[in-house]
């Protein structure tokens, strides 16, 4: 057991596992995969949903090991503090409740002495009788149109989870009959193209603005959302924002100063994190504009589904637990410094995105949550793309190059099944022939010996062989419902969770975004002041300076 303040690599159970890397060296995953016993006790189902980490360079005395660690780093405690409210985010003294977003109405869950339950709920409420008005036309705009289109506006995490769950969605049957007749977009980008793109299109008369910051601060989010309403009064008049803007914030004070009714405005609280906020208002109420709310209640419960198994199944048999263990071998311990999320799903192509949000901001620590430098490597890359799509792209590095632990999600069902007349197999079961054998691919590799039988000429061999021995799991899904998108994003939150709980970082504050946005305020002001009054860049080190002016003399800005 760790003391409060010791780094987790000082423990025994540390230790084990680095001596242990010496002997998983000796292995190679065509042998481990021949051992049918230890591959069954690597997979695990629940509700319908197989985990398969067989092709994982690790044996059961691995997996003892790891769990072990997980003792070691106090897991279950933290795990439990995490549920029981606790300030877990001690640099931002906070708790990390989002498993209350999701939970049921009858829980009790509480923050500070007082079960945020009902204020959830309170919210979710107010979110259905909202998105009902404006879905059933009986909420119109200024001129007394429906709105059928909605924009919204926000950043990092109140952007990418939305995004994700937005993208996964629209195919679904049954929110596509849901959302016909609608759109959803999403701005993100301070860039003003991303405006451009956003408004094409589009009649401020039918389109319904949310503005969605935690704090309601953030640059990139509050000029976007300044642009928008610029387009609306421009195009309608002034009092036509109590009509066409409403907003997701936290800082309610803000919103309201901002010129938002505050009775158009959805709460979330300081306890919940901005990349584990797609489950507060933050994702729910643009998801339930589009798809309405009872669809959007389904994905709320997936989550739930696995807020439970994860609080509640022993380590053994618990997804995120394994899987964050799984994660910390690789980067800890084998060396391994990214991971590829590869959904064999077209409607996930969004998921890497978010996932890259959530691990690489809340695990990509230089210290200890108690401030000590870490001694070991944490958090990894991530990055991913859908199959097949990836294999055309960067599949050659995974297989012949760089070591690169992937995730492989495939669907048992099609959301949009095609099957033609003559082909040998239905669309879907060619796109799953390739989640089937790709990892096995990377398992076994082909050796020269092969390559000799198949009498490939001796000068290509060296480059016909894979190395083989590449680590993956597989994460095979029923369907892709709304339920099951629900599980999924809660199955890689508290991945990640478990791997900084047994780091012993601090998985829930990000401090290491604020330095270039302080930096960026300081050329904010120079590049006015240069614009309004022809002030030469001053105070920028040699090069930012070249790059400024050479900005400013060839901009084709217009001066203000
Ligand atoms: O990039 C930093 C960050 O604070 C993220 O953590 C957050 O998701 C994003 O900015 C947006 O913040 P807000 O919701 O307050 O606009």
């Amino acid at each position: 057991m760790t003391s409060p303040t010791a780094l987790i690599c000082e423990t025994q159970a540390w230790k084990d596992l680095k001596g242990h890397v010496e002997d998983i060296n000796k292995t190679h995953l065509r042998d481990l995969m021949s051992d049918a016993h230890r591959c069954e006790s690597m997979m695990l189902e629940f509700e319908g949903l197989l985990l398969d980490y067989s092709r994982q360079r690790a044996t059961v005395e691995t997996m003892d090991k790891l769990l072990n660690l997980a003792k070691a780093a106090q897991l279950s405690e933290k795990i439990s503090r995490m549920f029981n409210g606790e300030h877990i985010n001690s640099t931002e003294n906070r708790s990390v409740l989002h498993v209350a977003l999701r939970a049921p109405k009858y829980a009790v869950i509480k923050a500070d002495g007082k079960n945020v339950v009902p204020e959830v709920w309170n919210v979710l409420d107010k979110i259905e009788d909202f998105s009902e008005k404006i879905r059933s036309g009986s909420w119109v705009g200024a001129t007394g149109k429906p709105l059928k289109d909605v924009i919204a506006i926000g950043i990092g995490g109140s952007f990418l989870g939305p995004l994700f769950v937005h993208t996964a969605l629209q195919t679904d049957p049954e929110a596509a009959e849901c959302a016909k007749g609608r759109q959803l977009r999403f701005l993100a980008n301070i860039d003003p193209v991303d405006v451009a793109r956003n408004i094409s299109g589009l009649n401020p008369e039918t389109t319904l603005v949310v503005v969605v910051s935690k704090t309601f601060t953030t640059a990139e989010t509050m000029l976007n959302a300044r642009t928008l309403r610029n387009w609306i009064t421009t195009a309608l008049g002034a009092p036509a924002v109590a009509k066409h803007m409403v907003a997701v914030s936290t800082n309610l004070a803000l919103v309201e100063k901002f010129g938002i009714d505050p009775n158009n405005a959805f709460a979330f609280w300081d306890w919940v994190g901005g990349r584990y906020s797609v489950c507060s208002a933050v994702g729910v109420l643009p998801l339930s504009l589009q798809y309405g709310f009872s669809v959007v209640e389904k994905f709320l419960k997936g989550a739930s589904s696995i807020d439970k198994h994860f609080q509640s199944t022993p380590f053994e048999k618990n997804i995120p637990v394994l899987l964050g263990l799984l994660s910390v071998w690789n980067v800890s311990f084998l060396g391994y410094p990214a991971r590829a999320i590869l959904p064999y799903s077209q409607a996930l192509e969004k998921f890497a995105p978010h996932i890259q949000q959530v691990s690489m901001e809340s695990n990509g620590k230089g210290v200890s949550i108690d401030g000590l430098p870490l001694l070991f490597e944490t958090g990894e890359i991530d990055f991913g793309e859908p199959g097949t799509n990836g294999q055309h792209s960067f599949y050659q590095l995974i297989h012949q190059g760089r070591v690169i632990p992937c995730d492989f999600i495939g669907t048992v069902k099609s959301q949009q099944p095609v099957y033609l007349e003559g082909e040998v197999v239905s669309n879907h079961d060619e796109l799953m022939s390739n989640f089937f054998a790709q990892p096995d691919a990377l398992a076994y590799g082909k050796t020269p010996e092969q390559l000799q039988k198949e009498n490939v000429s001796e000068n290509l061999i060296p480059h016909k062989t894979f190395s083989g021995n590449r680590p993956s799991l597989s994460l095979l899904l029923p369907e892709l419902s709304a339920y099951n998108v629900g599980q999924l994003l809660a199955i890689y939150e508290h991945r990640v969770a478990v791997q900084g709980f047994v780091w012993g970082i601090n998985s829930f504050d990000q401090w290491g975004v604020e330095l270039g946005k302080v930096l960026a305020t300081q050329v904010r002001k120079q590049l006015h002041s240069s614009r309004t009054q022809g002030a030469a860049p001053e105070g920028f080190n040699y090069s930012t300076t070249t790059l400024l002016k050479r900005y400013l003399e060839t901009s084709p800005e217009p001066k203000m």
